[in-house]
């Protein structure tokens, strides 16, 4: 709306736990090959947390680089949105812990939770706050550690999941305005599709039979969910698109959730994308859930595939059902300081 205030991205940033787990390690645990691995995921290896690694130290982490990215003082973030499925606590929330840790003092903070697709959820927050004037600087963080809640017995599971986080800031811009459109939609009727069940208001106090370990596990209908991502990617990504006032040919690059290559090639086909325009380090990380969208505009802008300015299109989708979009244009270089790259 020309009444709202203009936003843009000026730093993204991401963390990954240090332990690498190949399709090899995989075929030690389940009935499974790197060649079944990589032909119906493009999954190569993850990242998993060990020890005393936690989703807050990796959201952390991902804050700290996107700060360092844009080069701003910590003090000036007014807002801090994490979206996870797997906080650490269910209070304090992720976002306060975020908020402490960079020196955000400041800043409001909370979690979102919208599985997968929570990083559009948190960035369509953040245009909000921004469009209205009552905030100019807003930290948005996804972090996802999956592999707490993954049955590691579940070929049909265990194998598309990493752990990450990334971040993304936001500011207002008395220039042209940046953030495009968001394009936010819900589907509560398949949220059975994919689960995590949690030992909340599911089972209360007087229930007779404690939960068993297998109710924690993440739950999921692999065919019924590649259905829905894709028709819901190319949906979302016309929405935005048109929202924007754009046509998808104007789209340099498409960043999509990482959930799967084949989701996302058959989502780029139908939408008429060259494979230079597609950005994915799926077969090094797999899919990161929230994280996974900023993980992989961190690492394209990293290996200089994204060179501003360039405008992007970041689609996701995931539990709920959920999914939406976000259509950018990135101008963003890394902050220098002090003569070097910050
Ligand atoms: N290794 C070897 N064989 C396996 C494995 C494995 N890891 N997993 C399943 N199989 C077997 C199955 O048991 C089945 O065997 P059967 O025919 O003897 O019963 C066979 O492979 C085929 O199984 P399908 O489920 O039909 O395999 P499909 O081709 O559909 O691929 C997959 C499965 C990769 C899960 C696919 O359905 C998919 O990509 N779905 C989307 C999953 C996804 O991305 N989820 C998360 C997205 S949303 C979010 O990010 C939150």
């Amino acid at each position: 709306m020309s009444s709202q205030i203009g936003a843009r991205l000026i730093g993204v940033g991401a963390a990954v736990p240090s332990a690498v787990v190949t399709n090899a390690d995989l075929q030690r645990l389940v009935d499974t090959s790197d060649e079944w691995i990589t032909t119906r995921t493009g999954i190569k290896e993850r990242r998993i947390v060990r020890g005393n690694e936690t989703a807050t130290g990796l959201a952390i982490g991902a804050a700290k680089e996107a700060i360092a990215y844009a080069g701003i003082d910590p003090g000036a973030i007014d807002l801090i949105i994490v979206a996870t499925s797997t906080p650490d606590n269910l209070y304090p929330s992720t976002a306060c812990m975020v908020q402490v840790a960079v020196g955000a003092t400041r800043a409001a903070a909370f979690d979102l939770e919208a599985a997968c697709t929570g990083i559009i959820y948190a960035m369509a927050i953040g245009q909000q706050f921004i469009g209205s004037g009552t905030y100019k600087t807003v930290l948005m963080v996804g972090v996802d550690i999956h592999s707490r809640f993954l049955n590691w017995e579940d070929r049909n599971t265990c194998i598309l999941f990493g752990d990450a986080a990334g971040a993304l800031i936001m500011q207002a811009t008395d220039g042209e305005n940046e953030i495009l459109s968001t394009y936010l939609r819900a589907d509560g009727s398949g949220g059975h599709l994919l689960s995590i069940p949690n030992y909340g208001t599911a089972y209360p106090f007087s229930g007779e039979e404690p939960p068993k370990a297998m109710d924690r596990y993440l739950k999921m209908n692999g065919r019924a969910i590649y259905e829905f991502a894709v028709h819901a990617v190319p949906e979302a990504m016309r929405a935005s698109c048109a929202k924007a006032g754009i046509r998808i040919e104007d789209v340099d690059y498409f960043v999509p959730h990482q959930a799967n290559q084949r989701i996302i090639n058959a989502a780029a086909e139908r939408l008429g994308l060259r494979p230079e325009q597609i950005v994915s380090n799926l077969e090094e990380y797999g899919n990161t859930s929230a994280a996974s969208i900023p993980l992989a505009l961190r690492d394209a802008v990293r290996r200089k595939q994204i060179v501003p300015p360039a405008t992007c299109a970041l689609v996701g989708f995931g539990g709920g059902l959920t999914w939406g979009a976000a259509i950018v244009r990135w101008t963003a270089s890394e902050h220098i300081a002090n003569g070097e790259a910050g």
